[in-house]
Formats: C-alpha cells, sequence, structure tokens
C-alpha cells in the first residue's frame, strides 16, 4: 500500500504536463468493442489504474491490446465474448460501457450491474432506459443484466439528465445500428465530442456532440480508426488548483483552456491570475483566496470532480464560502480529511460551508476517491509541514504519477511503500 509524502508550504514554479483524457480514453478504448479492425489510440493515459482495467476488460472480451508508450493498439484475437467479468466491472463502474457495443452487434450481452461506489448510488437506469427505447428487453439476474434484442432499430432518446456515461453508452451503440438515432438532453462534456470523432473515424456519422441533442447515423459494419485523446481538462484543472493554493507560478502545458472556462472564471474571481495560451495555461498567485462559492453542474457548469480541490483551496480563504454539491449525492467526504489539517468546515446535505483558515498543517490523512485524494494533494501542498496521504491507489486511477509531475514544479512530494 503506497503512500504520498508531501512537505507543503513550498511555492510551485515552473511547469507540469496533462496526460491524455481518462475519462475520453476509457469510452473510446471500450467503442473498439463495434469493430473487428485495429483501432490505434495516441495520447492514452497508459500508466492510470483505470486504463490498465480497461485493457484487461477489452482482452477479457476477446480482444488484443498492445501498448507503446502512450499509444494503445487494440485489434481482433478471435471472436468477442458477451460477458464481462465482475471482477473487472467491479474495480471501474465504467465497464458497463461495454454492454451497448457487443449488444448492438450480436444482440445478447450480460453485464455486472456496476454497484454504488463512495460518491454515491450511480445507478445505470438512464442508460437501460435508453435501450429500451431501441428496443431492448431487460433481465436482472444474479446481479447481472442481460440486454437483448434481435435487432436494435435506431430511434429516439430521450434522457431525464445529462448522464456523461448514457451518452456515451447509447452513442457507441447507435454507431453500429443502421438508420438515425437521436439523444435529447445529452450530457455536453468535451470527452463526448472526442468519442463522436471517434466513432465517425470508425465510419458513423454524428452531428450536434457538444450540444443538448446528439443525431448518430449508425452502420452495420464500422472499420479501424487512428485517433488521439484529448487533454485531461480535470487534471489540467487540478494542477491549476494546486498551483494556486501552494502560490507561486505555475505553467499547466497541454491544458486546453476552452474545456476549463467555469473554472478559471472562479478562480480569477477569487484572485488568481490565468493567463492562457495555445497547449498552455498559466496560473499566478500570491497569498490567500478572496472566498468564492460553486455550484457543480453537468458541462458547461462547475465540473463535479473538480469541486473537491476547489474546497481544499477555499480552505485557506479569507472568509466564508459556500460548495453545492448537485451531480452526486455523498460527495465530501475530503472534508473530514481537511478537517484534520485544521480546515472549518460544515456539510450539510449538497453543501459544504467552508470558513477560510490562515494556514492548513500537514497531518496523516486518507483518500477515499479519486478526486477527494487530488484535493488532499491541493492541500498538503499548501499546507504547513508533512502530510502523508494513505490510500493512494484511488489517485493512481485518475492521475500518472502524479508526485513525480509535481516534483518537476518544485514540490517535496515523494512515494513510500508502507
Ligand atoms: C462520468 O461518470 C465520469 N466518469 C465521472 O468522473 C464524472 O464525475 C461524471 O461523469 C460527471 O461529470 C467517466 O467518465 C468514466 P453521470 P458517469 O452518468 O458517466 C446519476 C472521476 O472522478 N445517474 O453523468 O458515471 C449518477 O448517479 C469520475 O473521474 C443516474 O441517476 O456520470 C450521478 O449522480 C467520477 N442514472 C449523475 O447522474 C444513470 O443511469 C451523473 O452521472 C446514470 C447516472
Amino acid at each position: 500500500m503506497d503512500q504520498l509524502i508531501i512537505e507543503g508550504g513550498r511555492p510551485l514554479r515552473g511547469g507540469v504536463r496533462v496526460s491524455g483524457s481518462k475519462n475520453a480514453a476509457l469510452p473510446i478504448l471500450i467503442a473498439t468493442l463495434l469493430t473487428d479492425e485495429p483501432c490505434v489510440i495516441d495520447n492514452v493515459p497508459v500508466l492510470l489504474r483505470d486504463l490498465r482495467t480497461t485493457f484487461r476488460l477489452l482482452e477479457s472480451l476477446g480482444k488484443r491490446v498492445e501498448i507503446s508508450g502512450g499509444q494503445v493498439r487494440v485489434s481482433a484475437h478471435g471472436s468477442l465474448k458477451t460477458q464481462a467479468p465482475y471482477e473487472i466491472v467491479k474495480q471501474m463502474r465504467a465497464s458497463v460501457l461495454a454492454a451497448g457495443p457487443l449488444l448492438a452487434r450480436f444482440g445478447l450481452v450480460r453485464v455486472p450491474i456496476p454497484g454504488g461506489c463512495a460518491i454515491g448510488l450511480r445507478p445505470i437506469d438512464i442508460h437501460l432506459k435508453g435501450f429500451k427505447a431501441l428496443g431492448a428487453r431487460e433481465i436482472a439476474d444474479h446481479g447481472d443484466i442481460i440486454l437483448s434484442a434481435a435487432r436494435l432499430k435506431a430511434g429516439r432518446v430521450k434522457f431525464k439528465f445529462p448522464s456523461v456515461g448514457a451518452t456515451q453508452h447509447i452513442m457507441m451503440a447507435a454507431a453500429a445500428v443502421e438508420g438515425l438515432t437521436v439523444v435529447e438532453n445529452a450530457a455536453r462534456e468535451p470527452e463526448i465530442n472526442d468519442l463522436a470523432g471517434f466513432l465517425e473515424r470508425l465510419g458513423a456519422k454524428v452531428k450536434g456532440a457538444g450540444t443538448s441533442r446528439v443525431e448518430i447515423r449508425g452502420r452495420r459494419t464500422l472499420g479501424g480508426a487512428t485517433h488521439s485523446v484529448i487533454p485531461d481538462r480535470i487534471e489540467a484543472g487540478t494542477f491549476l488548483l494546486a498551483g494556486a493554493a501552494a502560490t507561486g507560478r505555475l505553467t499547466v502545458i497541454g491544458a486546453e483552456a476552452a474545456h476549463l472556462r467555469a473554472v478559471t472564471a472562479k478562480m480569477r474571481a477569487a484572485g488568481a491570475k490565468i493567463e492562457e495560451s495555445v497547449g498552455s495555461m498559466t496560473v499566478t498567485m500570491t497569498g490567500r483566496p478572496k472566498p468564492v462559492s460553486i455550484a457543480t453542474a453537468p458541462y458547461p457548469g462547475f465540473p463535479t470532480d473538480l469541486q473537491a480541490p476547489w474546497l481544499a483551496w477555499m480552505c485557506l480563504a479569507k472568509g466564508r464560502s459556500r460548495v453545492a454539491e448537485t451531480v452526486f449525492e455523498n460527495r465530501f467526504l475530503h472534508a473530514a480529511e481537511l478537517a484534520r489539517m485544521g480546515a472549518r468546515i460544515a456539510v450539510s446535505g449538497g453543501t459544504a460551508i467552508i470558513d477560510g483558515v490562515e494556514s492548513l498543517s500537514g497531518a496523516p490523512i486518507m483518500a477515499s476517491d479519486i478526486r477527494a485524494g487530488a484535493a488532499l494533494i491541493v492541500a498538503a501542498l499548501a499546507a504547513k509541514g508533512r502530510t502523508t496521504i494513505s490510500r493512494v491507489y484511488h489517485i493512481d486511477r485518475g492521475y500518472e504519477r502524479v508526485e513525480k509531475k509535481l516534483r518537476g514544479a518544485g514540490a517535496r512530494a515523494r512515494r513510500v511503500t508502507a
């Protein structure tokens, strides 16, 4: 069990490079199940635990996966299976996205129902309702869901909430179904656009990705493709917030400013200077931030995945701020850990009220999910003294060698195996 040890209170200076987007790479890799032709995906954050799990998922379903640097080649390796193993789905709920492509191609799929996780219940009812609208039948059986449809039909799907996963899932399946499928109240996250680009390269036609109405014109047989994954906006946002909390001047290389508008607007309001250029963003900050409240929302709103790192920064604000979490029902587990560092946070329902303190102090603390872990890193970099973060495996699901990247910007951060 690894731990991260961070000696805080040192300004960050220099540059840190973002990896390819985890949440774009996962569905794109799973979408290779739509074709028997080889696909080559570049800029994949291959060191992440969730990517390793995705490779195992693809292999367990019958694909061959070859990794070379950040490039991944997925090709056929015998015939595909239509049953995903529980061992893999329980480690990464996005594995459930394999169901759609397999259902569209083979008319039958069996996948374990993913359980809840530290941030919420996370049901898949919106996904299932979407497949029913396209003609699938669903049976729950011993913890699995069996979806069947002699032939999935193109059609109209309207979501009650713009779920990112459900949007990706229906788009993937629709890509392999002849005719026009329309998704209404679709999610608009940049990862949706990236998947749309990949599906187009496979041979489907996709219009409206990035808006709340996406049209997919599918084809029974799709080809191979090459694709490069977009930069990780959540990793980039985490580094911007780390740079602001630790103070100093930090350039986030590879960050796409257009994907972070909601975050940078709030960071500027709190007193950070942010410069944007093509392919990088630089944050400069001196002293404590002004208190600025946020409420998370689907894109283009403030991302729930940056709520925890934002809250960590606001622990140091000169006054009271509020953080409202509207996307997940239980995403404040970091608050208790931050309190161990001297933060003053009161959580009630979906809202946290933060009374900023002059400084945080290093402490032994524990990560509970990827972004809660990121929040602890942000706090540790700003805190006085040594912080020891345990359960680092959560952080490793979403951040590639984070301690090494931060060291390159002057942080004292190292990993030990306890
Ligand atoms: C994606 O999860 C991301 N994961 C999450 O990132 C991210 O937090 C989330 O989108 C929101 O931006 C990946 O892309 C792999 P949703 P997803 O379906 O697709 C409810 C991270 O830290 N809901 O938009 O699962 C759900 O319970 C992770 O990198 C239903 O009720 O998110 C949640 O409250 C964590 N029924 C809300 O909608 C459904 O059928 C948003 O979920 C589906 C979702």
